[in-house]
């Protein structure tokens, strides 16, 4: 039964997707994290927060660059992302990221309270981003910088589209004027600023990079539809019907292998403010 609450989604795909987010065909969420902490080039003493840490690619390199005396908070609702992360930081003998439970829209935490709030790819699973944002802002100190980043239209074209529309012919989903995706509610520059903007940030800076790689070949591009969000989709087609359509829709992402591989461009909007 696939529930409806889009938070109770949320923790039920991430916990799903958890064992495998860390594959290779999805390397572009480390390199985002190391583009984010360089942009906002933390202060060795820093306390951060991580929103929607996930498998913790932000909190890891943030983490390096604030050293001994700095901290990171890692939050997610997603118990088995932090449960991967936790393993990450006794494996490498990381002793300033602690991690809690935690809904991105309602921080256990008092006003004024960090230097740098953060969150990558994670602020369009919020049923409302403006009061998502406006929390993140309120546990920020003043003169401190909050950052979010998200993708661009263009980011996983044309093979998302044509993974949509397959989706839409076996009736998964319905594509009106707005992608169903999480991601496409928040892929504009003009939103980002606006919602920087109306949050009372200043010095606001939105900035677009390409952040896209060639994948081997059309299995990795499953692999980055498996280890991610869109499986809750693929998960409601019947195992043997899951089948077809996953033979069906490689073949169509099989065309566009070139020479080089199979390019999947991941167009990011990097965007900061700083609390008055
Ligand atoms: C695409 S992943 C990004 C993870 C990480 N920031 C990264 O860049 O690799 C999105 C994460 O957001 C988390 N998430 C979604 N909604 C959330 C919420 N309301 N509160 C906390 N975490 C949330 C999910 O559990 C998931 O771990």
């Amino acid at each position: 039964m696939i529930t409806q609450d889009p938070r109770e989604r949320v923790i039920s795909v991430f916990n799903r997707v958890a064992a495998g987010y860390d594959d290779a065909a999805l390397r572009f969420f480390p390199f985002c994290a190391d583009c984010l902490v360089a942009r906002l080039n933390p202060a060795p003493g820093t306390k951060l927060l991580d929103v929607a840490t996930g498998t913790g690619a932000v909190a890891l390199a943030a983490a390096q660059v604030i050293g001994a005396q700095g901290r990171v908070m890692g939050i997610d609702l997603a118990q088995a992302m932090l449960d991967r992360l936790q393993e990450k930081i006794e494996k490498f003998g990381i002793h300033n990221i602690d991690l809690h439970v935690m809904d991105a829209a309602a921080l256990d935490f008092r006003r004024d309270y960090f230097d740098a709030v953060v969150c990558s790819f994670g602020i369009f699973f919020l049923p409302d981003m403006a009061a998502g944002l406006g929390e993140w802002v309120r546990v920020t100190k003043p003169r401190g910088r909050v950052a979010f980043t998200v993708f661009g239209r263009r980011a996983f074209q044309p093979m998302m589209e044509l993974f949509l529309k397959r989706l839409e012919r076996y009736g998964v989903v319905s594509l009106g004027a707005n992608l169903p995706l999480a991601a496409s509610r928040l892929a504009d520059v003009g939103h980002c600023r606006d919602l920087l903007s109306n949050a009372g940030l200043q010095q606001i800076e939105v900035v677009t990079e390409q952040l896209g790689y060639h994948l081997k070949d059309e299995t990795q591009w499953w692999d980055v539809l498996w280890n991610s969000g869109t499986r809750g989709w693929i998960e409601q087609l019947p195992p043997p019907e899951r089948e077809v359509f996953k033979t069906e829709h490689l073949l169509e992402i099989r065309s566009l292998v070139a020479e080089d591989g199979l390019w999947l461009d991941v167009e990011t909007h990097f965007a900061i403010g700083t609390k008055p």
